[in-house]
């Protein structure tokens, strides 16, 4: 479905990501492990098209989309919940959610039926649809710009760090989520400092490294390398 082929990025002078390969197959769940400025937000960002590539090629769906405009990639498919959030803060839940959905002509019944899985995904967004955004807990931010990107129907959905800064108990309930929303048929790109949670529910993943990848392997694998645990397990 996705395949990034020898991909750079530079930041001016500076080299973020270096001769990227990266392959996820329709129905994976993929995630881009790595600590602190390792390149996971960059990969994401060369896929999105937000930012050009230096070196190397980006297919999806058998189609090159290097370079290609974010908006463009978004029409196609390539959905990015971004760090951060972005929401409306002075807007409600439900005018959030509906934002997500103006970047295909849709009809109105069709957007209701988006509306009404997401709800059914995050019964707690329902139940605070008219609540503005900015009022809701971090945790229930994370899952309307979760929501808010799932009405743009996705094949592709990347999630940045989707939980950092969550209580551990939401933490369980978003890589649930997250499940649920692989199961629904979408392929999921994950970027995450939590090694051990994302690798639970993952297929595979690669390991960054100042811009570079060094380790890649099945969930499996990556769970029972001992450089892996050292660095991202913390056992
Ligand atoms: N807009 C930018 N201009 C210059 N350098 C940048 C920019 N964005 C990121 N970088 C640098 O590129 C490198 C990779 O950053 P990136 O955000 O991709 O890492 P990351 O793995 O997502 O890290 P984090 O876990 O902190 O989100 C870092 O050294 C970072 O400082
Ligand atoms: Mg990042």
């Amino acid at each position: 479905m996705l395949k990034l082929t020898d991909v750079s990025v530079n930041y001016g002078s500076f080299t973020a990501i270096k001769h990227v390969n990266i392959e996820v197959t329709e129905g994976e769940i993929v995630v881009l492990l790595g600590a602190n400025g390792a390149g996971k937000s960059t990969t994401f960002r060369a896929i999105s098209g937000i930012n050009k590539l230096d070196n190397g090629e980006i297919y999806f769906q058998n189609r090159a989309i290097g370079g290609r405009a974010p908006d463009k990639n978004v029409q196609a498919g390539i959905v990015q919940c971004a760090e951060g959030r972005k929401l409306f803060p002075q807007m409600t839940v439900q005018e959030n959610l509906r934002m997500g959905a103006y970047v295909h002509r849709r009809k109105k019944t069709e957007i209701k039926h988006s509306l009404e899985n997401v709800y059914e995904l995050f019964p707690i967004l329902k139940e605070k649809h008219h609540h503005d955004a900015g009022s809701l807990s971090g945790g229930q931010q994370q899952m309307l710009a979760i929501g808010r990107a799932l009405m743009s129907k996705p094949k592709l959905l990347m999630l940045d760090e989707p939980s950092v800064g969550l209580a551990p108990l939401i933490v369980e309930q978003m890589f649930q989520v997250i499940e649920e929303i692989n199961r629904e048929g979408i392929t999921l790109l994950l970027a995450e400092q939590n090694a051990n949670a994302a690798l639970s529910i993952a297929d595979k993943g690669y390991v960054f490294e100042n811009g570079e990848i060094v380790v890649q392997g099945t969930a499996n694998e990556l769970l029972a390398n001992d450089d892996v645990r050292k660095a991202y397990i913390g056992a």
